[in-house]
């Protein structure tokens, strides 16, 4: 496994890339979710890049920016026994300079959801995204469906771009309790971590009500409210693929999204339906 710390290097190491190259940018604290889409990525490319860059931009002030979880030596041993072929770990200087054009979200799309709770996440997390595929221009990327208004977003942009990368979404990993794995759950307590399993449980409760049928979206955001109790809730949507509410849940066209505080910290989930 190569690592590049600069772009030089970065450069030089994928003039040896034979074939298709697919990318998979995180930023860190590597998890089982992280390696399915390297996983993933391995099976359909020739070569494939993993990017590590705990990126200032998408984190809005008062965020978690400089206490998210940094595990740079344990990230390169998990990348290496996954067979990683190049790891790129730039520091900001590289990926930043000063006063800089930037990639603006969709002004509906990039606002709603996520983007209304954190300002300027999604402008941050396409801009460096946009970056990434300039530099190592990979013929697929990797995204988890764990993200999903992010996945949406990039999809778009790549399209709106003309950038012919195909994005391609990725299951959830999810621990056996249910918990979706996330960097940020390292944050939480033993305790916390139990609160935190209210989010999968209350999907769970919604596929139940939906398997005996009941589609109405209010009865179910209503039955996740109730599993969800008392976290402090921050949105349960249920929308399209397009991220448009919808008022009854179709299958093959519906997403559920949550998002809730366990003490301090933020989660999210999702469930396609
Ligand atoms: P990060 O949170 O590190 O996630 C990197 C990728 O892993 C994203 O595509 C995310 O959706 C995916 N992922 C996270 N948890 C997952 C899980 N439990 N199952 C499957 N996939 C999961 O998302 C980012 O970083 C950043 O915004 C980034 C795209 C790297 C831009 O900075």
């Amino acid at each position: 496994m190569i690592i590049a710390r600069g772009i030089g290097e970065l450069k030089n190491a994928l003039r040896s890339a034979g074939g298709s190259v697919g990318f998979a940018p995180t930023m860190g604290a590597l998890h089982a979710g992280h390696l399915s889409l390297v996983e993933r990525a391995k099976k359909e490319n020739e070569f494939v890049v993993v990017s590590i860059f705990v990126n200032p931009a998408q984190f809005s002030a008062g965020e978690d920016f400089e206490k998210y979880p940094r595990k740079e030596e344990a990230d390169i041993a998990l990348c290496r026994a996954a067979l990683v072929d190049l790891l790129f770990i730039p520091k900001t200087e590289e990926i930043y300079g000063e006063d800089e054009p930037a990639i603006r979200a969709p002004s509906i799309g990039g606002a709603i959801y996520e983007g209304k709770i954190r300002p300027l996440h999604f402008d941050g997390a396409l801009t460096v995204v946009m970056k990434l595929f300039n530099l190592i221009k990979p013929q697929r990327a990797y995204f988890g469906k764990k993200d999903a208004q992010q996945l949406w977003l990039i999809t778009k942009m790549a399209k709106s771009f003309f950038t012919d990368i195909e994005i391609i979404p990725c299951e959830t990993t999810r621990e056996i309790s249910g918990l979706a794995l996330s960097s940020r759950n390292a944050y939480l307590s033993e305790s916390e971590k139990n609160e935190a399993l209210k989010l999968s449980s209350s999907l769970l409760e919604a596929s139940k009500l939906i398997k005996k049928n009941e589609t109405r979206s209010l009865a179910i955001v209503q039955a996740i409210g109730e599993v969800l109790k008392p976290l402090t809730i921050d949105y349960i949507a249920i929308v399209d693929r397009d991220f448009k509410p919808i008022d009854t849940i179709k299958k093959g066209e519906t997403i559920i999204l949550i998002a809730a505080r366990v003490g301090a910290t933020r989660l999210i989930d999702n469930m396609w339906i």
